[in-house]
């Protein structure tokens, strides 16, 4: 039998318990230890009977016992950029979190770092970066572009050749009509439907989903 490999978890909460599913499916990584640098004080020192870890230095002494791979178990989109570059700098390589229950087309591209809920449905020619999250039931059609930083909310469906840029928030059960486009850090509201070009930097609600003229924060 194939030895588990072991991964950094980098988040203790609710992300990082839907990674932990994800990753128990199969026998090929096993988590080491988790990171939680922000509630340092009152986070407790295991999370589902394992280790959390609070610094560089912590994390710099489990590679030492050959601990290389890692993936951010973290919602908000500005914290996982961060988190991705002090990885990368302490020369992690990043895996994806796929659920099993995903059906996936053997010609989709998926990069790196990327979590991958339950009962997702990604078509043939289908791009997706690095350092994305998919929600749960969440289909998206053939040739659709889906950029790196980018979260998809459950049960949302996008449809074919949409252009979704990176750093996008799509809320929670939006529809994103075909061949549209979605600018770099916007943000969707939960259960828009958007049928036109959304420009980078907005905020758009409702159905058909319009900027309201707020800058979005996800840079
Ligand atoms: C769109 C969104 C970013 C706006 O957040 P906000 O700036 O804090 O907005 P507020 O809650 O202050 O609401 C402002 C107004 O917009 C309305 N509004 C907020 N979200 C809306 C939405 N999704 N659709 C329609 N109207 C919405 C509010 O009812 C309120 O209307 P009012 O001024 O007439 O009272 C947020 O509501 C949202 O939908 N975020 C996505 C959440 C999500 O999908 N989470 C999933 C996590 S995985």
């Amino acid at each position: 039998m194939k030895k588990a490999l072991p991964v950094l978890v980098w988040g203790a909460s609710g992300q990082a318990e839907v990674v932990t599913d994800i990753l128990g499916q199969s026998d090929t990584y096993q988590i080491k230890a988790y990171v939680d640098d922000v509630n340092i004080s009152g986070t407790p020192q295991t999370f589902n009977g394992i280790p959390v870890v609070h610094n560089d230095f912590d994390i710099r002494e489990l590679q030492k016992s050959g601990l290389n791979l890692a993936i951010i178990a973290v919602g908000n989109i500005t914290a996982r950029v961060s988190i991705s570059k002090r990885l990368l700098k302490l020369g992690f390589k990043f895996i994806n979190a796929i659920d099993h229950t995903s059906i996936i087309s053997k010609r989709a591209k998926i990069g790196i770092n990327n979590v991958i809920k339950p009962g997702v449905i990604i078509d043939p020619m289908v791009e997706i970066g690095n350092h994305t999250y998919v929600g749960a039931g969440v289909t998206i059609a053939h040739h659709s572009q889906i950029g790196n930083f980018v979260n998809i909310a459950g049960g949302s469906n996008i449809s074919g050749h949409v252009v979704i840029e990176d750093k996008v928030h799509i809320g929670t059960g939006t529809v994103i009509k075909d061949r549209v486009l979605i600018g770099k850090e916007s943000i969707i509201g939960a259960g828009a439907v958007v049928v036109t070009n959304i420009p980078p930097q907005s905020v758009a609600i409702g159905v058909p989903a319009k900027p309201t003229g707020k800058k979005s924060a996800n840079k």
